[in-house]
């Protein structure tokens, strides 16, 4: 009893302000749909800061990519963008106002998500597809699926929308619930993009297929990247490089390889035996 006592008294991690502004959803160009400044936070009970210091502005319509070792604060990151913590200090805002002056729900409706652990139900693909935009025609689930690459593979299915999926999509391959995922992104059609880690334990040749259909997915949609693998790095206007909570360099593929810092190191690490481009 003392324990429900204490689950239930506990603050929660955010609280919506009386008054919440509407989130807008859309942005004139270039102009800052998320803003950091000096941005630190620390986990409840902590010993230490899981990101210090960060500044960043995105710009509407920019693609970029956050790397760092494991630990780095990447996720951290994207939680507090998503305003899943509020006791941060400094700056942080989206479309202008501070994070706090919007209901959380409002906040994460902006975003689409697609991580390395893709939330897939016991059900079948249509189910799975219609979570992300209810009210979906046939023809509007089709055209998800081909930007996310899928559609080959559901036609080849024995009840095609209507097949099953098994338990939480377990008859699915991994790059299948990746593009899966993709595609309720489509649906979903929200102007900013979080890929947490999206082509992690997949071979090169399905890696190579995901990477295709986010892009496609990507296109006209302000995107954060956050990887810490160095796979088609070019594609990105800025990439921030972690530190353990820290930004270490900021820059171009091209600049950052140059630079010969930390991003160098990585690359370098990453492809062992390889002659520096
Ligand atoms: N819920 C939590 N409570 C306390 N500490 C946490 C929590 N989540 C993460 N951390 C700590 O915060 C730091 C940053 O972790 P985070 O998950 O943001 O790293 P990451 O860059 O996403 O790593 P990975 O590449 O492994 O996903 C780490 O030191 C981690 O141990
Ligand atoms: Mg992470």
């Amino acid at each position: 009893m003392a324990r429900l006592l204490d689950i239930a008294s506990a603050e929660p991690a955010v609280s919506d302000p009386p008054d919440p502004l509407p989130v807008p959803a859309t942005w004139p160009a270039a102009h800052p749909v998320i803003l950091l400044e000096g941005l630190s936070f620390t986990y409840p009970g902590a010993p230490g800061a899981a990101l210090a210091g960060i500044d960043l502005e995105v710009g509407a319509g920019q693609q970029v990519a956050i790397v760092g070792a494991s630990g780095a604060g990447k996720t951290t990151l994207i939680q507090l963008l998503l305003r899943f913590w509020d006791g941060w200090q400094g700056r942080l805002e989206l479309a202008g106002h501070d994070i706090r002056r919007y209901a959380a729900d409002d906040v994460r409706a902006v975003y689409g998500v697609v991580s390395q652990r893709t939330h897939l139900f016991t059900a079948t693909i249509r189910d799975n597809l219609l979570l992300a935009r209810p009210d979906a025609g046939d023809a509007e689930l089709w055209r998800a699926l081909e930007v996310a690459d899928l559609d080959g593979d559901v036609r080849a299915m024995p009840s095609g929308l209507d097949t099953w999926i098994g338990e939480q999509g377990l008859s699915l391959s991994g790059g299948q619930r990746r593009r899966l995922a993709i595609a309720r992104a489509v649906l979903r059609d929200a102007p900013l993009l979080v890929l947490d880690e999206p082509t992690t334990h997949l071979d090169t040749v399905t890696e190579r297929r995901v990477l295709d259909a986010l892009d496609r997915l990507a296109a006209g949609r302000t995107t954060l990247m956050l990887t810490h693998h160095l796979v088609a790095m070019e594609r990105y206007d800025t990439i921030v490089v972690l530190d353990r909570g820290r930004i270490a360099e900021r820059g171009t593929h091209a600049a950052l390889l140059a630079a010969g810092g930390l991003y160098r190191a990585m690359w370098d690490i990453a492809r062992p035996g390889t002659v520096p481009r």
